[in-house]
């Protein structure tokens, strides 16, 4: 009996994953250009930490945690999100001692989390985040933004719609809150269980809730930007006008409140507006998090970052149909006719790759016309052909498949050979 892969998740293979390392190399050179560390974290944590900063109410905690007991009897889990793992790794390592605040850190790797599977929704799913702690300064609310945009910019995404709402601080928060029970408590009945449960918790959380969502009560419910104090009200001001000053276009959306509960000031979600992309359009969700570091066991460190999954990026590439300007990668292959040729071209082979090129050659025994398939169909650029007339002659015939002229090349000058042509265009 087979074994099958686990629901929501995926094997990527050859032929996608160079999309994964395509996009993980913008990412990656985009935050070296905004000078973003990489940090990396373990996969699984204490169960404590997610409780603590994701937040008991939220649907993460509550139902989506793959927790389990290891033989020690601690409770572990799988990181559902990175945010936690990087405060807590920012607390552990003192890092708020370090002299260059904020401290500027990305991660990449995979999260889990038990949600129902379908398209762009994963159980197993891979995030590339990043992380600024240490600075309250709305300027670097606004390069957050400005270096999620431009990561989708470099790989050439257009269809994109930035959404940002402010949360405001804890005593906007409140006044929200108590708004938020009186609008809801008197028809809290019709709502579902976790509802009733989140009224007194943590009203927020209602307006993220995916089973009442068509409730009208929803769309009345009082909005967060009514109850911004001055000081909440200035900050976003200045966030949104350093977005104005570099030119990016934003949505305010007061219905905009992110599904996990460390949130405070400044929430965005970037969506994909590409046709036919399916139901699910969040590529990106982040914002502004003071508090969680001194939550965490920290000194008080404001702190502001965001996730996207490269899942969702590939299908946003996808349903835009934008080129993946990728190398099918093969320089040469060796096609070696009879005994003496294909023992030569061991080393043949290993010469070139010695040299930088990426080199292949025959494992099945196959006739030429075989071997001359296989490097057509493996997009060789050039194939070089070794037979026993020019092993004893100590040369080789080259073909460049690109622009279809054929080259006898001295064996021990081939690598120099082929480097030069490929230079040359
Ligand atoms: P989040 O909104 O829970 O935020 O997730 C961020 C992104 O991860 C989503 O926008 C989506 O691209 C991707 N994602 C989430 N769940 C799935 C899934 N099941 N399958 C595929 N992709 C998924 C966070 O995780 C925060 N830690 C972001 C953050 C960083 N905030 C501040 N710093």
């Amino acid at each position: 009996m087979s074994v099958n892969i686990p629901r929501g998740t995926q094997d990527i293979l050859p032929g996608q994953s160079e999309k994964w390392q395509y996009i993980e190399s913008i990412a990656k050179d985009v935050c070296r250009r905004y000078h973003y560390k990489e940090i990396r974290t373990p996969i699984f944590e204490h169960t404590e930490l997610f409780k603590r900063s994701v937040g008991d109410t939220t649907d993460i905690v509550q139902k989506e945690m793959y927790t389990f007991e290891d033989r020690g009897e601690r409770s572990l889990t799988l990181r559902p999100e990175g945010t936690a793992a990087v405060v807590r790794s920012f607390v552990e390592n003192k890092m708020f001692g370090m002299a260059d605040q904020p401290v500027k850190l990305y991660y990449t790797g995979p999260m889990f989390r038990y949600e129902r599977p379908q398209a762009g929704r994963y159980r197993q799913f891979v995030q590339f985040g990043v992380e600024a702690i240490g600075s309250e300064d709305p300027a670097i609310d606004a390069e957050v933004i400005g270096l999620v945009m431009d990561i989708y910019k470099m790989a050439g995404l257009k269809k994109l719609k930035l959404v940002i709402n402010s949360l405001g601080d804890a005593e906007s928060r409140t006044k929200h809150r108590e708004a938020l029970i009186r609008h809801f408590e008197p028809h809290i009945e019709e709502f579902c269980g976790d509802c009733q449960m989140r009224l007194k918790q943590n009203p927020l959380r209602i307006l993220d809730c995916k089973k009442d969502r068509d409730h009208e009560l929803m769309k009345t419910a009082p909005s967060i930007l009514d109850y911004l104090n001055e000081e909440s009200k200035a900050y976003f001001e200045k966030v949104t006008a350093y977005l104005d000053a570099v030119g990016i276009q934003y949505t305010i959306d007061p219905k905009l409140v992110r599904g996990l509960d460390y949130y405070n000031h400044t929430a965005f979600e970037v969506m994909s507006e590409a046709e036919g992309f399916g139901a699910i359009t969040t590529l990106c969700g982040g914002g502004r998090y003071n508090g969680l570091v001194q939550q965490l066991g920290g000194p008080e460190s404001p702190g502001i970052g965001f996730a996207f999954s490269i899942e969702r990026f590939i299908a946003a590439m996808e349903a835009e149909k934008v080129e993946w300007p990728i190398d099918k990668g093969l320089d040469c292959f060796i096609v070696a006719l009879g005994d003496a040729a294909k023992d030569r071209s061991v080393s043949l082979v290993h010469e070139l790759r010695t040299a930088g090129l990426s080199a292949e050659r025959d494992y099945q025994d196959r006739k030429m016309k075989a071997q001359l398939k296989a490097s057509d169909r493996q997009h060789a650029r050039f194939t070089a052909i070794l037979g026993e007339d020019e092993l004893t002659e100590n040369r080789i015939t080259v073909k460049d498949m690109a622009e279809g002229s054929q080259d006898q090349v001295p064996l021990n000058e081939l690598a120099n050979y082929l480097k030069t042509k490929m230079e040359a265009n």
